[in-house]
């Protein structure tokens, strides 16, 4: 079986990532011919006007692939751009693909409602931002231990993704209507290479004629117009691509450092990219149990992101020991945190030192994906000259 998947390089990569993603991958490439790539043209679909950070994002998810454990022994990592096989068969698919599969695509009416054209907005509302930060903080079911060291921290770095991720929520229709602006105003994502998003993507799975694509939930609706463009293709020209499954994996939703699903828009991530010294301060403002106030006071282990990141990182035995005291009060989250920093540190120093050798030779990565790129392509060009030769452009 042939399995494949992408990932658009969108910066450095946190433990979510890991335990959403790549550790499945990871395990995969024992199982499967197995193939992962960075999908560098599928970011600029929505950041098309921000390419100055674009060969940085690559490198960064380049070290932390490997890092983490994809070996180009075996697997074929590479980047999606540097396979120009990707856009020939873009535009063949794009003549056989009916607009409406396209416009009734649900990721696609999601995200065109998603992605608010904010960095234009970011300016005129960095006004409003401090009271909207603190509702947004009050409204955290968390105790935050150093109020005002969050609200700062959000202040600093409000990043495009935080001011959507208020948008997301309820606040989106007040902020709009102080902002005197209406939705259209915001879209960034009303071209032809965003809706032909899925397109391409079906690209990259046909084009090596991969059998399994291990994704998530929201990338269903992808795989399905996959399946029917290939059905189109073989009705059309004869049999030519295999139908690829989802591979749909059980994704632990793993928490940031304030409870809700890490995210970089979240501000909430901890990177395998974060020194030591980073880990440490982030771990120690995480959220706790908001009715335990000081040591003494009774914790609740099971809404307590701390204990959850205890279940991943700590010790079998120190987790039972942890929940009593937890809730005795015995326990103060000062030293909770401290043990399960530890912990944590087990899985990431080795990780980072990974990282940090990988990026001391720069030149041997680039190796590895520029071999893996030109696999890639002597598989692509294959499916290209039976692609030609069916629609008798040869
Ligand atoms: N759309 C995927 C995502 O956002 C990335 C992707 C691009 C992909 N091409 C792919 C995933 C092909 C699997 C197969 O996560």
């Amino acid at each position: 079986m042939r399995v494949l998947s992408g990932m658009r390089p969108t910066g450095k990569l946190h433990l979510g990532h890991y335990f959403g993603v790549i550790k499945n991958w990871v395990s995969l490439q024992d199982k499967h011919e197995t193939l992962f790539f960075v999908a560098d043209w599928h970011a600029l679909t929505t950041a098309y006007k921000k390419t100055s950070e674009l060969q940085e994002n690559i490198k960064e998810v380049m070290l932390d692939w490997v890092a983490l454990g994809l070996d180009p022994k075996k697997s074929i990592l590479f980047i999606q751009s540097k396979v120009k096989e990707h856009a020939e068969l873009f535009l063949l698919f794009s003549m056989i693909t009916p607009k409406s599969w396209l416009e009734w695509n649900p990721t696609y009416k999601d995200m065109k409602y998603n992605l608010l054209k904010i960095s234009d907005m970011e300016i005129q509302f960095r006004g409003g931002m401090r009271d909207l930060v603190k509702e947004f903080i009050s409204k955290i079911p968390y105790k935050v231990e150093d109020f005002e060291a969050l609200e700062e921290l959000i202040l600093d770095e409000v990043s495009e993704s935080f001011v959507k991720a208020v948008f997301d929520g309820y606040l989106e229709s007040e902020m709009l209507k102080e902002l005197n602006v209406s939705k259209r105003d915001f879209y960034d994502t009303d071209t032809y290479g965003f809706l032909g998003y899925p397109v391409l993507q079906a690209v990259d799975i046909l084009i090596y004629k991969a059998n399994a694509v291990p994704v998530g939930e929201d990338q269903l609706p992808h795989i399905e117009l996959t399946r029917e463009i290939a059905r189109r293709f073989n009705y059309l020209y004869g049999d030519t691509f295999p139908e690829p499954e989802a591979l749909l994996t059980e994704t632990p939703k793993l928490v940031g450092i304030d409870g809700r699903k890490m995210s970089k828009s979240y501000n909430n991530a901890i990177y395998f990219a974060d020194s030591k010294n980073e880990v440490e301060q982030k771990v120690m403002r995480f959220f706790t149990d908001p009715q335990k106030l000081r040591k003494g006071d009774p914790g609740r282990p099971e809404i307590c992101p701390v204990f959850m990141y205890h279940k991943l990182f700590t010790q079998d035995e120190k987790v039972l020991e942890i929940e009593r005291d937890c809730r005795s009060g015995k326990l103060g989250c000062v030293e909770c945190k401290r043990i399960m920093f530890e912990g944590l540190e087990k899985v990431l120093e080795p990780i980072r030192e990974k990282r940090e050798n990988l990026r001391k030779d720069m030149k041997h990565l680039e190796d590895i994906f520029d071999e893996g790129s030109e696999k890639a392509r002597n598989i692509a060009s294959k499916t290209l000259e039976e692609v030609r030769e069916k629609m008798n452009l040869k």
